[in-house]
């Protein structure tokens, strides 16, 4: 008697990445969890109001799907995948302290709720944490990717301290700050699924590049929720960009396709940080259409990181991949 093994799971829909995914997120989610404690109250209780927040969990669902698309068949993804996580949340806990932000996740920041010093220190405790569960992985590789990781994230968000207020920021300028303050992130998440399966270069490159584009897609389409969105509906506040007078997409699109007078009301607006301005603002982009040129940029780069995909072998993972690249940019949180 012939065996006939299964179908593999036709993978089409954010819900059947979800449902491919959702043995090993649980176990990272019970990781996260447990590896979040300290005897030290406070670590606890901030700790558990930014992780309990939810969040979507995205870089540690891309190296999961990484790793089992390159193939990896052990159990060291889920550790990596906390230690991603912990990374992502603690450059959370500061980005909303130098942003002053006060709504994260659908909930007061911690910023707001424990101050900036309470904020800023337990970011540095998960931090610190996550290279704690790093070493215990005992890979040189592994420890040099996040160590140069880590560093170019801070470099993005200093280079993007750089252009606040600066009205003539050129597009240039914009990709090189999200591409270290988000997209090399994304792009170590899936290099380490390559990494642990222990595929040849040019097939982790293929894996590290999905990761890269896909990240400058998921940050120019946070920049468009930022002024097309509800703070209902992304559980963080709107106009957060324009009240920082920090220079994204949308509003360099804008100042470039205005008139004289418009783009002097622009200029202005993103200078004096102006968030009075708001409606203004949004009239221009809209009259220019920035944020359907802004989307359209995301589409470019989502579509760019789905063809890296063809290095490897077709699977449900790889077909995953594929779905969370459109998934990443066509999300309303
Ligand atoms: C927020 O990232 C920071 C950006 C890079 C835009 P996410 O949108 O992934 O945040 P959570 O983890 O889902 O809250
Ligand atoms: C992403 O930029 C910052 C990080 C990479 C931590 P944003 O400042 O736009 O992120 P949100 O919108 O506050 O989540
Ligand atoms: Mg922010
Ligand atoms: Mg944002």
């Amino acid at each position: 008697m012939s065996t006939v093994s299964p179908a593999p799971p036709r993978i089409e829909r954010f819900a059947d990445v979800q449902a491919l995914a959702a043995g090993e997120m649980a176990a990272i989610d019970a990781l996260i969890r447990q590896r979040l404690a300290s005897d030290v109250v406070l670590i606890n209780r901030v700790g558990e109001h930014i992780v309990g927040g939810g969040g979507k969990r995205l870089r540690p669902m891309l190296h999961v799907l990484a790793a089992r698309a390159a193939g990896y068949s052990g159990t060291l993804h889920t550790q990596l995948a906390a230690v991603i996580e912990f990374i992502h949340t603690s450059t959370l806990l500061h980005d909303d302290v130098v942003d002053e932000s006060d709504l994260r996740r659908g909930r007061q920041t911690a910023n707001a709720v424990w101050g900036n010093a309470a904020s800023v220190l337990v970011g540095d405790f998960l931090y610190s944490r996550s290279f704690q569960m790093m070493v215990e992985l005992d890979s040189m590789r592994i420890m040099r990717i996040l160590a140069d990781t880590t560093n170019r994230i801070a470099e993005g968000e200093v280079l993007q301290l750089l252009n606040i207020g600066n009205p003539d920021t050129t597009q240039r300028a914009y990709l090189e700050v999200i591409e270290r303050k988000t997209a090399v992130l994304f792009a170590a998440a899936t290099r380490l699924g390559a990494v642990l399966a222990g595929l040849p270069p040019a097939q982790e490159e293929a894996l590290a590049r999905y990761g890269l584009d896909l990240g400058y897609a998921f940050q120019i389409a946070d920049d468009v929720l930022d002024y097309a969105s509800d703070a209902h509906t992304l559980g963080k506040n709107i106009g957060d960009d324009l009240a920082d007078g920090k220079p994204t997409l949308p509003l360099i699109l804008a100042i470039e396709r205005s008139a004289p007078a418009q783009a002097a009301m622009l200029r202005q607006a993103l200078q004096a940080a102006d968030l009075a301005a708001l409606p203004q603002v949004l009239a221009a982009i809209h009259a220019t259409d920035a944020l359907a040129a802004s989307r359209e940029r995301a589409h470019a780069h989502a579509r760019s990181a789905r063809e890296a995909l063809s290095a490897l072998p077709d699977s449900a993972a790889r077909a995953a991949l594929a779905v969370l690249a459109d998934h990443a940019i066509d999300r309303n949180q």
